[in-house]
């Protein structure tokens, strides 16, 4: 069994992490890309999500495999009860942190994860189907269908990826909340967040962003569309 929740990772190991705005990231490597390298070994975890100790897998090649990365937790502490209908959004899923709460605190809704490494994408559809959670799709990004519109997008997002590919994918997904409705990003603070956060303000379309909560030098950011 892995480390609960109270012991979350650091989201500053260098494997997990946000470079700073300027610096070049390296390299996409094995969590980022659709077929990471190494075997599906795939193992059981203890955790706390929605306020109760579950059960999921994890397995290598996927982001922090064994625990609740701490900014994930952060997130998931200070984001407000999600909407009970419609879709939401868990951009960049891992092995399903995020997805899998919204699942278990809005078992009306919809839940979409979405990642672009299938191993990751597989553990979440796994790790809902044990938990009980029916209504959640675990896929491939381009596999969304195109008018669907997001009540809330709730997202770690890939800062490793790159400044360029996660100005990407904010630019392709944020456009995508309903109008009023709001994403919430965590960014390490001295890794990128303020200036991430005055970007999408300044540059998505539609969209304003501020920054709502800061705890164990994390951001999060809120991305509200406007009505
Ligand atoms: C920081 S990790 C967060 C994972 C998980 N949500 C968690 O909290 O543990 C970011 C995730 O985004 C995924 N990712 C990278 N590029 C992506 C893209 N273009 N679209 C969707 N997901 C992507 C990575 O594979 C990785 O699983």
């Amino acid at each position: 069994m892995g480390t609960p929740i109270g012991a979350a990772g650091r989201s500053d190991a260098p494997e997990h992490d946000t470079p700073p705005e300027h610096a070049s990231p390296p390299l996409a490597d094995h969590y980022y890309t659709a077929a990471p390298a190494g075997p599906d070994r795939r193992r059981l975890l203890q955790v706390e999500l929605a306020g109760q100790s579950r059960t999921v897998q994890t397995a290598p090649g996927v982001f922090c495999p064994d625990r609740v990365d701490v900014g994930t937790a952060v997130l998931l502490r200070e984001v407000p009860d999600p909407p009970q209908r419609g879709d939401l959004l868990d951009l960049g899923c891992g092995w399903g942190p995020i997805a899998l709460t919204l699942g278990l605190r809005a078992p009306e809704a919809h839940v979409w994860a979405v990642d672009v490494n299938e191993r990751a994408v597989g553990l979440t559809r796994d790790n809902a189907r044990a938990l009980g959670i029916t209504r959640l799709t675990a896929t491939t990004p381009d596999e969304v269908p195109d008018d669907i519109r997001f009540a809330t997008i709730w997202s770690n997002p890939p800062i490793r990826v790159g400044k360029a590919a996660l100005r990407q994918m904010l630019q392709r997904w944020l456009p995508r909340l309903e109008a009023g409705g709001t994403a919430y990003l965590v960014v390490q603070k001295n890794l990128g967040a303020d200036s991430l956060q005055r970007w999408v303000d300044l540059t998505v379309e539609g969209v304003g962003c501020q920054r709502v909560g800061t705890s164990r030098g994390f951001r999060v950011l809120a991305a509200r569309r406007v009505p």
